[in-house]
């Protein structure tokens, strides 16, 4: 399920965050150079947010009632992702890359030729790209179909002839958008940042405070987990003096916004292919899959998406699935997501540990089955990195928490017969066909969470 672009067609499908909106935007207006950071669980809407707020001041609509005129920003179609032993020129050359490829995709939903410069600057870039064997794939290019940009020609590029300097040249690209193409700057976002260990994410934004984030005109968005301002503000008073406010942190949606979200995505479909669609899937069925997925954005489509696929794969006629037939092929999806997990005891216990709430010392390593705190460490972002478990930085603490994953490896009895019973009965629960509880939030798994305290690191 990719994340919405900013581009009206994708914008029409995007629902609620209208608090968090607004806060983004205003950011956007206080301070030019100030970072914004918008972080949350996995899958939850971070991207899709930011993507949205972008195409806003791209298209200059502001929310009704918004009271003030936003800046006119070339938003940056493709989001920057950082890896973990990237150095600063790799991610100079992203940015590069990314804005010439947002100025040639600008120009050509716009049917204006793109500047011969930003043009030589990607025949450049992807040149280099290729010839250093993709860079470990280390520039973006995830622009999504549809988003590639001929540049005709061939040949060379002429400049630049060496990336030592690229700052000037991304000076460069900041004047030509605001005075051929008229911007007041470009907003560059960089995702992902939660892939970083923390010592990587500091040595990040300490290296491109100087290099890159004081240049005028480049409006900069990180995004990544939970409390990473904090640790930044904290750890780094020089790039803490850069950040606008507070971290922007995303909740997951309520019931009503997962289910419109769905309604708008029927709606597309009838409007444009399917004159006769309807949603197959109960609302307390959906209901039931947000809450097994925790809420995640993400998870909850996938699975409807996948329950939907199956059942009416076979039997096309079906106009509504029947709810033990939805039930069925979700549990069955849970099997197969939760046969690749590949979990070995140790970490059943850890996610058992979750499961039920504990908190506990990184030397407490031994009573999770590992000989070293680095072993228990690797086996806990192994576990994040799988998205089984989200992870946040609270002061000196990381908080791991159970995912929609986490809950559906639980269905399959993976974590254990105990667990697997827990599991069914919220879901039978949630599966009764009772309204009333449509109208509670649930809260079984609310609160699930190992805490770690790294003091004694
Ligand atoms: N507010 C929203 N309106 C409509 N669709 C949404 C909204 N938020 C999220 N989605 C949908 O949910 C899915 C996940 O969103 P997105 O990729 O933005 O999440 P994310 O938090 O960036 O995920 P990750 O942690 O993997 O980076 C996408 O398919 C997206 O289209
Ligand atoms: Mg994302």
């Amino acid at each position: 399920m990719d994340p919405l672009r900013p581009i009206s067609e994708d914008l029409r499908l995007f629902v609620g965050r209208d608090e968090e909106t607004r806060r983004y935007l205003v950011d956007l207006l206080s301070d030019k150079r100030a970072l914004k950071v918008v972080t949350g669980d996995v899958g939850v809407g971070k991207t899709t947010f930011v993507n949205a707020c972008q195409y806003m001041s791209y298209a200059g609509q502001s929310p009704d009632g918004f009271p003030f005129e936003l800046p006119k920003l070339l938003p940056c179609f493709d989001k920057i992702q950082v890896r973990e032993g990237n150095n600063l020129d790799v991610f100079f050359q992203q940015v590069m890359v990314t804005i010439c490829q947002s100025i040639a995709y600008h120009c050509k939903i716009a049917t204006i030729e793109p500047p011969t410069l930003v043009k030589e600057y990607l025949r450049f870039f992807l040149d280099l790209n290729i010839q250093s064997g993709g860079a470990g794939g280390s520039v973006g290019f995830n622009l999504p179909a549809g988003f590639g940009i001929e540049l005709g020609g061939s040949g060379k590029a002429s400049t630049p002839t060496s990336i030592k300097n690229i700052r000037h040249h991304l000076l460069k690209l900041v004047e030509l958008s605001m005075d051929e193409l008229r911007f007041d700057g470009i907003s560059v976002v960089v995702n992902n940042l939660d892939i970083l260990s923390k010592d990587s994410l500091l040595q990040f934004v300490n290296e491109a405070r100087d290099e890159l984030f004081d240049i005028p005109g480049i409006y900069w968005t990180l995004i990544g987990r939970k409390g990473i301002a904090t640790v930044i503000s904290t750890e780094s008073d020089r790039v803490g003096d850069y950040l606008s406010g507070t971290e922007l942190c995303l909740t997951p949606l309520k019931f009503p916004d997962t289910k419109q979200i769905i309604d708008r995505r029927v709606d597309e479909l009838r409007l444009d292919s399917r004159p006769d669609a309807v949603c197959p899937l109960q609302e307390d069925m959906i209901y039931l899959f947000h809450d097994m997925s925790l809420k995640e954005t993400r998870e909850t489509l996938s699975i409807c998406g996948e329950v939907v696929r199956r059942v009416i794969g076979v039997n096309p006629a079906l106009k509504i699935i029947p709810r033990e037939i939805a039930v069925s092929a979700f549990v069955q999806y849970a099997y197969e997501r939760a046969k690749d997990l590949d979990l070995s005891e140790s970490k059943v216990k850890i996610l058992s540990a979750v499961w039920a709430k504990e908190s506990c010392r990184p030397k407490d390593f031994a009573n999770f089955d590992y000989k070293t705190i680095q072993g228990f460490n690797s086996a806990l972002k192994v576990l994040s990195d799988k998205g089984i478990l989200s992870v946040e930085e609270k002061g000196r603490a990381r908080i791991y928490r159970m995912t929609g994953l986490t809950v559906l490896a639980a269905i399959t009895g993976a974590l254990g017969e105990e667990i697997r019973q827990a599991a069914a009965s919220q879901m039978n629960k949630l599966s009764e066909p009772v309204a009333s509880t449509m109208e509670s939030e649930p809260t079984a798994f609310d609160e699930a969470q190992l805490s770690l305290e790294l003091d004694e690191d």
